[in-house]
């Protein structure tokens, strides 16, 4: 069951088992009723070795059941230091999970498989390579996204090509085990999105979510040879005969925490997501904490009618408010006090600021002279939101930065008017706005809680806000050392 965890850092309503490593949300299916949500995972350490697939299932997206690990390396075989990336499917009676087999001594991460014919409890993998041969030209290979489509299986492939463009790799397949290679997808140089951020050197997990009018979005998580993962990027457009004709890039995430998100596409319709949001401390504390990583809240993702890719949370996390709700409204041109919230919460807020204030918003402050807090606050001159963690903690192995979220509709003619859901759990806050954009980070805060809400307004004019607030229940988790020792005791 769920009980609040000592570590003040470790979230109560994301998904993560309680102790050691975990990165990309992996095999998300639905599959006999269940939405399954895998993970890679170091189950030895909290750092990033020795990956397998960790196993969360659930029926409503509130109540979760910790399976066994779902993939592990085979000694000696295919994927022998790790079960990287990929996705699964639900086939009839079994799931079949796509990903990448990887070895110290290969470069390329080619893909192979597993099946499960029970739910997801047992795995059995393939033990050879599904696709040995690679396309020629590529110098990065990895993380398989498999979709039903039109009467065939099709695949994506994260790929660099040796000529520096990055690429998702298109197959096809009539059953699952013969595919063929269609050619780039989507490929593309890399451009530049925003300051320190473009759409890479290579494609990691690439996702893919169409619509019945087909339309879609490409989502990449952009690396580059030499730092690594980067950002996360979105295509919208639509398929011509094999190829995906994308309108500009955009970052799905403005925030400095998030990567590797993948879709669920759900029985009713949706299309949900998950993403992975890293650590943002020293690695010396997260030895200590002996945990890294978790996985966002469940998103519903949508295409907007001019192509944006719009994000929120999923709607039955709702009913992890509390009910009991902090409301407060009125206007200041300095500080007012809103009221407490525990460190896990969901807020809504409006927030309108008017000439001459250069800036104001919200803070969420952690400690009890004040001096530790949350900034989030709106910049008239540019329509962004700007989250600033840099007193965010006392403690400095903590990273600090201010981050920028465009909203150019928020701008008035005296100021800027801006409607913002945030959800903060412990560590890592979700920040949505209504256009559907995002941000997500993290943050350690050193206080104890009760946590509190500040308005602030600054340069002459004043903020007028409407905010209400609720804390947040624990998603309930059944973990399979509780279930194995329920079952010894019957
Ligand atoms: C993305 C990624 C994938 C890879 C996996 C390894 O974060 O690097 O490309 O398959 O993580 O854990």
């Amino acid at each position: 069951m769920s009980v609040l965890p000592a570590d003040p850092h470790l979230p109560v309503a994301h998904l993560r088992p309680p102790r050691n490593w975990i990165n990309d949300p992996n095999g998300l299916a639905f599959h006999d009723g269940h939405y399954h949500v895998c993970f890679q995972h170091n189950p030895y350490g909290p750092e990033h070795a020795n990956m397998h697939w960790g196993h969360f299932r659930s029926t409503d997206l509130l109540t979760w059941e910790e399976l066994p690990v779902a993939l592990a390396p085979t000694p000696g075989g295919e994927d022998a230091d790790g079960c990287y990336s990929g996705n699964a499917v639900s086939d009839g009676e079994r799931m079949v999970a796509f990903y990448s087999a990887f070895r110290t001594d290969r470069w390329a991460q080619p893909v192979t498989t597993a099946e499960s014919l029970d739910g997801g409890r047992t795995w059995t993998p393939r033990g050879s390579l599904l696709i040995p041969d690679l396309p020629q030209g590529v110098s990065m290979y990895r993380d398989p996204y498999v979709w039903r489509e039109g009467g065939r299986w099709r695949m994506l492939v994260g790929s660099a090509l040796a000529d520096g463009r990055a690429a998702a790799l298109l197959y096809e397949s009539s059953d699952l085990e013969q595919w063929h290679y269609q050619g780039p997808f989507l490929d593309r140089t890399p451009q530049t999105l925003a300051p320190g951020a473009d759409t890479g050197l290579g494609w990691e997990c690439p996702q893919y979510l169409h619509g019945p009018d087909g339309r879609g979005a490409l989502i990449v998580s952009a690396w580059d040879p030499e730092l690594g993962p980067r950002r996360t990027v979105a295509y919208s457009g639509r398929e011509r005969e094999g190829r995906f004709l994308a309108d500009a890039p955009v970052l799905l995430d403005h925030g400095p925490d998030f990567y590797a998100p993948a879709l669920l596409p759900a029985p009713d319709g949706r299309w949900l997501l998950w993403g992975w949001s890293w650590e943002a401390r020293d690695q010396q504390w997260v030895n200590a904490a002996g945990w890294a990583g978790l996985l966002t809240l469940p998103r519903e993702v949508t295409l907007g009618e001019d192509g944006s890719v719009r994000q929120q949370p999923a709607r039955e996390l709702l009913s992890l408010r509390d009910g009991r709700a902090l409301t407060a409204s009125g206007e200041t041109s300095s500080a007012a006090q809103l009221g407490t919230v525990d460190p896990s919460f969901d807020l809504t807020a409006r927030l309108e600021l008017h000439a001459p204030a250069t800036s104001g918003g919200l803070r969420l402050v952690t400690s009890a002279d004040g001096s530790e807090y949350l900034d989030i606050r709106i910049d008239p001159t540019t329509g962004e939101l700007v989250v600033d963690r840099e007193h965010a903690s006392l403690d400095p192995r903590a990273h600090g930065g201010t981050y920028r979220i465009p909203c150019p509709e928020a701008k008035t003619a005296s100021g800027a008017a801006i409607e913002l859901r945030l959800v903060v759990d412990r560590s890592v806050a979700e920040l949505y706005l209504p256009s559907g954009r995002t941000l997500t980070l993290r943050f350690y805060p050193t206080g104890g809680s009760p946590w509190r809400l500040e308005a602030h307004a600054a340069g002459g004019g004043h903020i007028g806000y409407t905010v209400a607030a609720w804390n947040l229940r624990p998603y309930t988790v059944r973990r399979e050392e509780e279930a194995s020792a329920q079952s010894a005791l019957t």
